[in-house]
């Protein structure tokens, strides 16, 4: 009975490095994404979560590779938009669109998979630490990783006799693809985020994908938020 990782945004940055994880210590990993996880050995389901048809790839995905009785299922909530907006100008359909991603996707998938939650399987949500905190000129961004807080707690709740457990994760700067599109690739500025940490560096994606790999492994963290930000200067 071999225990699975189903990870979303496996594609590139910590998901890719969280697949790289699960997989070394020999858990079967599922990505779902457009492009594909260059991971051997990964299951790529090539899907849009933005648009509508991504259920029936990951639903018949999820039959053919996991079964019925199987092992442990780490269900891991990763992929996210991050765009430049503000509260006060938020279209409804932009805010539809980074919601739908970011929100209404791991709500779904939790539902899809329930069958498949097993006692010590665990649910986590990649949050931020614009989870709890909010910066100008990313609007969305902060609502929906607020929101993950709450069905993070939520899903905690309704997962009572199960033995499942779910934490929210929430990273810092972490030199990714994202965090270097979302400041338009100026090294300049990058070089100032790093020094917003009191190690005065970026955090490795790796360093991130075994922190989601130890909460996945330990169900005594279960219906809590943890920050792994390498101690973020507050200004
Ligand atoms: N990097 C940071 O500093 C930082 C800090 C705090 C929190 N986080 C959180 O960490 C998580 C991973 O971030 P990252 O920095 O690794 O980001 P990233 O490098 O941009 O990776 C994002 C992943 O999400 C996938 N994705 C995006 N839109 C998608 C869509 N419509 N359909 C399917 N997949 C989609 C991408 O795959 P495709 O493009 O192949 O579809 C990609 O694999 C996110 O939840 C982010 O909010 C990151």
């Amino acid at each position: 009975m071999a225990d699975w990782a189903l990870i979303t945004g496996a594609s590139r940055g910590i998901g890719r490095e969280a697949a790289a994880r699960f997989s070394r210590a020999g858990w079967g990993v599922m990505n779902v994404s457009r492009k594909p996880c260059p991971v051997p050995g990964v299951v790529n389901v090539e899907a849009d979560l933005s648009l509508p048809g991504w259920e029936e790839k990951v639903g018949a995905a999820l039959k053919d590779a996991l079964g019925p009785g199987g092992g442990r299922l780490s269900l891991v909530h990763n992929a996210a938009l991050y765009e430049h907006d503000d509260a006060l100008s938020l279209s409804a359909a932009h805010l539809r669109r980074v919601l739908e991603v970011n929100v209404v996707v791991p709500a779904r998938l939790n539902s899809m998979v329930r069958s498949h939650l097993t006692e010590g399987s665990s649910i986590l949500y990649v949050g931020s630490t614009l989870s709890e905190k909010a910066v100008k000129g990313a609007a969305s961004y902060a609502i929906s990783k607020h929101a993950l807080v709450g069905l993070m707690r939520a899903t905690c709740q309704d997962l009572v006799g199960m033995r499942v457990h779910t934490v929210c994760i929430c990273p810092g700067f972490t030199d990714t693809e994202m965090l270097r599109e979302h400041i338009g690739g100026n090294q300049a500025i990058l070089e100032s985020v790093a020094k917003r940490t009191t190690f005065g560096r970026l955090i490795n994606p790796e360093e991130i994908a075994d922190v989601l790999f130890f909460c996945a492994n330990t169900p005594v963290l279960n219906g809590v938020v943890i920050h792994a930000h390498l101690g973020q200067i507050e200004s």
